[in-house]
Order: C-alpha cells, then structure tokens, then sequence
C-alpha cells in the first residue's frame, strides 16, 4: 500500500505566520506538523510515501526528509500546481499509486490513541473497499459529516453541512482501492471549485463499498488549521507526552519499531537532535 501526504494547503487562514514557511512545516508543540501525519503511516505501515507540497516549496520538505532512506523509507515529492480540492491528490498522484491501494492523511491533521495501529492496519487489509473515520466532535459544522442509521451503517456523508445531520466528522485519512484514481477524476468540482474528498467517499458509499470506522474518546484526533487550533493542538500533544512519557509522531522511533532502521541507525538520528528533548527520547529507546 501507498501513501500520500496532501500538504499543500498555503494556510491563508493562519496567515501571516505561512506566508514564509507553508502550513505543515509549522510547529506542534516539538516538531513540524507534517511528522504527525506522516507517523500515521508509518503505523499503518507504510513505507513507500508521496507529499504533495505547494507550488515552488518541495525544498524544505526534501531538507526535512530527503529521499526518505534515513528513516528505512522512500519519500517523494510532487507539486500541486493550483489549489483544486483534496481529491486532486489522487490526480496528481496516479503514477505513484499505479495499482496499489493507497491511504491519504492530510498534512494538518494528528492522530493520537493507544490501539490506533491496530485500527490502521485493519483499514490497511481492506482489499475490497475504502475506509473512512467518524470521530465525534462538538461542531462538526467545518467538516465533513457522517450519518449513521440504526445499524450504524453509513447513509450519508455531507460537506460542510448547515444543519449536520450528526456530531461525527470525517477526520482527514482515508484508505482507498486504486481504481480511486478513476473516482477522483470523473468529479465535478463543487461550489467552492474544489474536487472535494466527500464526493470520493460518496461514491464509494453509493457502490457500497465504504467502510465506517469510528474512532471513540479514546482517540485524539485534532485538525491544526486555525490559530487556536494550531495552539490546542502542541498543549495537547505537550500533556500527552507528559502524561504518558512516550513521544507523539517521533517518526524515527517507529521507523525503528516497523524494522526499517537498526538500533546503529536509530543512534544516529538521535546524536543529531541530541541537544533537544526530542532527541534525547530517540537516544533513551536505545536503553
Ligand atoms: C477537509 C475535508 C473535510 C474533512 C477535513 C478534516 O476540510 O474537506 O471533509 O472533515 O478536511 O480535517 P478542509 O480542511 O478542506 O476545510
């Protein structure tokens, strides 16, 4: 399986801080946030990633994560040339997917939760269908919105809605059969002229063939794109490590567990980042 990290968003709505430096290169409390989603896929799994960066920006990615073989993985890089919607990243990369199955995680998006690599890599065994997440907020109005019937299928997924017809959001990863290539390209763009992640969904929904996953309070599931947002997040993220002890999205950390890199490696990485904290937790699993 495949996996696509779309982080192409220019971040106008945390403007001025992304006009120098776009939206997933900021920090979450530690680290920049792009290490959050791409740590999901790494749980998932998944070792062989694509990032999709604004027009003229892949260079700090590539200073970030080169080629991806430092942490036992491969990572590419690839423009989104006009901002068309989320969709568009299965146009941009379909190449890449060729005939594999392919997982999309959103580059503003962290996901935290003991048991979630189990989640992951039942979504990942999937063969037959797409999975999607519902998690529960308080105002799902900014999102995507599940409904569920009785039974606790899936009848309807809405963007955005007025009146949402539920509190359960669809957090932004998704895991989809390759032919969702085909999907994304016989969209329409929507009002907003954005190929929108929800028509993909909708008509896997409609072919039956979409999988509901909800992901309950045990989860933490957060979307750093507003300021207050961004500054809930790293307090969020900050607790966590306290409370647990264990680094969030520490990407060296589970290339290590996933066998990608040896313990030599591992040192490596951590001698580098040494003088921080993030560093001297990569250094203290080598105990
Ligand atoms: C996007 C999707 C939405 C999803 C959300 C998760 O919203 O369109 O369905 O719930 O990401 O972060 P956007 O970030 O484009 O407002």
């Amino acid at each position: 399986m495949k996996g696509i990290i779309l982080a192409a968003g220019k971040g106008t709505r945390l403007y001025p801080m992304t006009k120098p430096v776009c939206k997933p290169l900021l920090p979450i409390y530690d680290k920049p946030m792009i290490f959050y989603p791409l740590s999901v896929l790494q749980q998932a799994g998944i070792s062989e990633v694509l990032i999709i960066t604004p027009p003229g920006e892949t260079e700090p990615f590539e200073r970030l994560f080169g080629d991806g073989s430092r942490l036992g993985m491969s990572i590419c890089y690839r423009e989104q040339p006009v901002q068309r919607g989320i969709a568009d990243a299965f146009i941009i990369g379909a190449d890449f997917i060729g005939a594999d199955r392919v997982c999309l995680v959103l580059g503003d998006n962290v996901f935290y939760g003991d048991g979630l690599e189990e989640k992951l890599a039942k979504a990942a065994a999937n063969e037959d269908g797409a999975t999607i997440f519902g998690y529960w907020v308080e105002d799902p109005r900014a999102f995507g919105v599940v409904e569920f019937d009785a039974e606790g299928r899936a009848v309807s997924i809405e963007e955005k809605p007025e009146r949402p017809r539920s509190n359960y959001i669809v957090p932004g990863l998704y895991f989809y059969t390759p032919d969702v290539v085909a999907i994304a390209r016989g969209l329409e763009p929507s009002a907003r002229g954005e190929l929108e992640i929800t028509g993909v969904n909708n008509v896997y929904l409609a072919q039956g063939r979409l999988g509901v996953v909800t992901l309950g309070s045990e989860f933490t599931w957060l979307d750093a794109g507003t300021e207050d947002s961004l500054l809930d997040s790293a307090r969020t993220v900050a607790e966590l490590e306290k409370k647990t002890g264990r680094c969030v999205a520490c990407i060296e950390e589970q290339s290590f567990r996933n066998g990608w890199i040896d313990a030599e490696k591992l040192r490596a990485l951590g001698t580098e980042l040494e003088k921080t904290k993030y560093g001297k937790y990569i250094l203290s699993l080598l105990d």
